[in-house]
């Protein structure tokens, strides 16, 4: 298990630098291209092990798909081109494989079980099942309403309309990949914006998508055609930096080609409310996607703020990194309207407190948020919770702590953001990884042991050990 040990920067961080691809566009990416017909490529795809997890997904069911550093080709068979597959599909940690694929597998002839890690296996999933189900998808969860979920074949689904019950881009995604299996048109209510990457990359191959007031419809059945993307550096990879840059006094950074799609992006607008200005160089589109390069310099001073609960679905991965920013601010920050974190790779509420006390900020956990009142940092040590996005948010409150931070159990980082050490130490952040080789591998020993049946067997994962001993 590997820890990261955090010493306060005592230069602001600067360059221009790029963070990997965006993590929720790069699931799509290599969803769409495995059902389009012909070859599509996409350069700059996130390598994490989520994004990992959805390629072997769609390598089980028979797609080839090749991967030079992070450009990747995907050979698309087409709408019904999917091979049934041999075993189980492990989705790891990633909540976007296992409820994306839901809805992509509920449209199909053959049986398929996704499922996950331990966090994985504790996160809701009747929040998806049960539009499937409505479709006419006959699909098995636990006695939880949680994964192993098994999808029996389906002939064919109805098109539905789903007015999503909670905000959740993962849940309207899944019902629109479930739409291409039913003739007509199925379409999603949301009361609530969030990210909007599924409609517009299906418009980008070729599905006729409809939006009105909160209402996007697709037109099932439509052959998609392969294409070429390039994917923009992920917001949500970035924010930890935004945040360093702005909190680090003498701080210049330029984060390059970074997405900063609204449905994306509600950080900025909570951050400039607090105190923070950014310069929005070179705005572009990728794409269908909004990019820029952003420039972020150390604020005087950011001052707590009331956040309006309906922006909360466009900044819902970036609340844990926004309590760094609030806990350095002057004065209370409130946040409301929350509860759905409670339900993501660690309750993020808890775990986000958590962290704050053991580094002596006051906070107060309620149930649908938090109040946070600005302090200052103290050295100590913070668990991750097995949560990517808490680990990266504790480090980046160690480069402003009266004394280094450690934050325990970090590799959960390498699901969205692999590379994180040496970006963070690129831009001027004091970081180290540090790893007991006890640790290291009993903790890889458990990870092996997860896979067996499931997807290797015991013999090919001696193989890989001899592998890494020798190599
Ligand atoms: C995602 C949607 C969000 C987000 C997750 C990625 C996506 O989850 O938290 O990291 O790619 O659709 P919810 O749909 O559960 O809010």
């Amino acid at each position: 298990m590997k820890n990261f040990r955090i010493y306060p920067s005592n230069s602001g961080l600067t360059g221009p630098h790029e963070v990997p691809g965006d993590k929720s566009i790069s699931h799509r990416c290599v969803i769409f291209g495995s059902i389009a017909n012909g070859e599509s490529n996409f350069k700059n795809l996130l390598l994490g092990e989520d994004v990992h997890a959805t390629m072997n997904a769609f390598r089980a069911c028979g797609i080839q798909i090749d991967q030079t550093d992070n450009n990747v080709k995907i050979h698309g068979k087409g709408l019904f081109g999917l091979k049934p597959p041999e075993r189980p599909i492990h989705c790891g940690n990633s909540g976007t494989s296992m409820r994306l694929l839901s809805g992509l597998f509920a449209g199909q002839s053959f049986e398929t079980v996704l499922h996950g890690d331990d966090s994985l296996s504790a996160r809701p999933m009747l929040r998806v099942v049960k539009p499937l189900r409505l479709m006419g998808a006959s699909i098995e969860l636990s006695e939880s309403n949680t994964a192993p979920i098994v999808i029996h074949p389906t002939r064919h689904l109805c098109p539905i309309t789903w007015k999503l019950p909670v905000a959740s881009a993962q849940v309207k995604s899944a019902v629109l990949l479930a739409g291409m299996f039913a003739y007509g048109q199925t379409s999603v209510i949301e009361s609530q914006l969030t990210r909007n990457h599924t409609g517009t990359l299906l418009q980008s191959f070729g599905c006729d998508v409809r939006r009105r007031n909160g209402k996007i419809s697709i037109s099932g059945r439509t052959e998609l055609t392969g294409q070429d993307i390039l994917v923009p550096a992920d917001f949500s990879s970035a924010a930890f930096f935004i945040v360093a840059a702005l909190l680090n006094p003498g701080s210049d950074l330029t984060l390059e080609s970074v997405g900063i799609n609204p449905t994306r992006s509600g950080l900025l607008t909570v951050l400039e409310a607090m105190g923070g200005s950014f310069e929005y160089l070179n705005k572009r589109e990728l794409g269908r996607e909004l990019v820029c390069d952003l420039r972020v310099r150390s604020c005087e001073g950011l001052s707590g703020t009331a956040v309006d609960p309906s922006i909360i679905p466009t900044m819902i991965d970036e609340i844990p990194i926004l309590a760094i920013a609030a806990a350095a601010a002057k004065g209370q920050t409130v946040l409301t309207g929350c509860a759905d974190l409670r339900n993501k790779e660690s309750d993020r509420i808890q775990s986000t407190c958590r962290g704050l006390e053991a580094l002596n900020i006051s906070v107060q956990e309620n149930a649908d948020g938090m109040i946070i009142d600005g302090g200052q940092f103290s050295g100590g040590t913070v668990d991750s919770y097995g949560d990517h996005r808490i680990a990266m948010s504790f480090a980046i409150a160690g480069s402003i702590a009266s004394s280094p931070v450690v934050v325990n159990n970090v590799d959960c980082v390498s699901t969205s953001f692999p590379g994180f050490a040496r970006c963070a130490a690129d831009i001027g952040l004091k970081l180290e990884v540090t790893a007991s080789a006890w640790n290291a591998f009993s903790h890889r020993y458990n990870w092996w042991s997860g896979w067996v049946g499931q997807k290797y067997s015991w013999t090919e994962i001696v193989a890989e050990v001899r592998l890494e001993i020798s190599g």
